[in-house]
């Protein structure tokens, strides 16, 4: 069975498209068939596995997920193929900025990328799809969290990385009378500054929250996940004895033994 998780936080920068694509080619490391879903027009997904260029031609081509969306057509024509054998990618679009209003007159709104997904899913060709969520809290992401089975959220280890978080779960609490069968995975802290001692009070106060699991591996700040993605590719292919490569695949693996 395809399992769909998806990577969601409001806050930007907290590290949504970098553990997505990270955690993509470690789970193709263990073995696993995987496909991407950029669902945001900064295409930084698409850019961790494309070169610009190449993400350029897609974006403003017509097989991208923009173009499926507004055609509500099957994602199934929409996958392009990585140099990594487990991984697929359905890229974005800088068209994604009107994305809400292309839902906007659609019947079922939410339910757009659930009923596109479906092929993909019914073709049994993947383990898991992995959807890199936009910092928005609208009916387009509301879309991708109907489209999944269990939310990752990734979270800087700063005050205001924790203090969206409120927003996050109140907005997770209404799409779960929607879809019932959502569940959060767990809470990833990334970006974590070694010489700053904020880290322990971020993991305290996370782990005191009820209802939540946290991963017990944590996302050291680490320069190579910027040279990685300068070279359009995943940390663990660009360097994979670099700290962030290592700390992707325990992550990686603790994802896999929960879910
Ligand atoms: N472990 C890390 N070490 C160093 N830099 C990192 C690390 N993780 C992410 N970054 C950098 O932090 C920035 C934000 O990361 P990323 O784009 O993954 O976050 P995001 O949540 O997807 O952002 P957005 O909300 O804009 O979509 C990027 O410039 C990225 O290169
Ligand atoms: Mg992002």
């Amino acid at each position: 069975m395809t399992k769909v998780i998806c990577f969601a936080n409001n806050k930007g920068g907290s590290g949504k498209s970098t553990t997505c694509a990270s955690i993509a080619y470690a789970f193709s490391q263990e073995g696993k068939k995987v496909l991407l879903i950029d669902g945001d027009m900064q295409l930084n997904l698409t850019l961790s596995y494309f070169s610009e260029d190449k993400a350029l031609e897609i974006a403003s081509g017509d097989r991208n997920l923009y173009n499926a969306i507004k055609e509500q057509k099957p994602l199934t024509d929409y996958i392009y193929q990585t140099e990594y054998d487990g991984v697929d990618i359905v890229p974005s679009s800088t068209l994604m900025s009107s994305v809400e209003f292309e839902l906007f007159s659609k019947w079922q709104r939410e339910f757009i990328l659930r009923k596109m997904l479906k092929p993909v899913i019914d073709s049994k060709v993947y383990d898991y799809v992995l959807i890199d969520a936009p910092p928005t809290l609208g009916c387009w992401v509301m879309n991708i969290l109907c489209a999944s089975d269990r939310i990752l959220l990734p979270v800087e280890a700063s005050p205001w990385g924790l203090f969206g978080l409120a927003n996050m779960f109140e907005f997770i609490g209404q799409v779960q009378e929607l879809s019932p069968n959502l569940e959060l995975l767990g809470v990833a802290v990334t970006k974590v500054d070694a010489r700053k001692n904020y880290f322990k009070q971020t993991m305290e106060t996370l782990k005191a929250t009820e209802g939540i699991k946290v991963f017990d591996s944590v996302i050291h700040l680490d320069s190579t996940v910027e040279w990685a993605q300068d070279n359009s590719k995943p940390v663990g292919s660009y360097k994979k004895t670099s700290r962030s490569a290592v700390e992707y695949k325990a992550l990686a693996k603790e994802i896999l033994e929960s879910y």
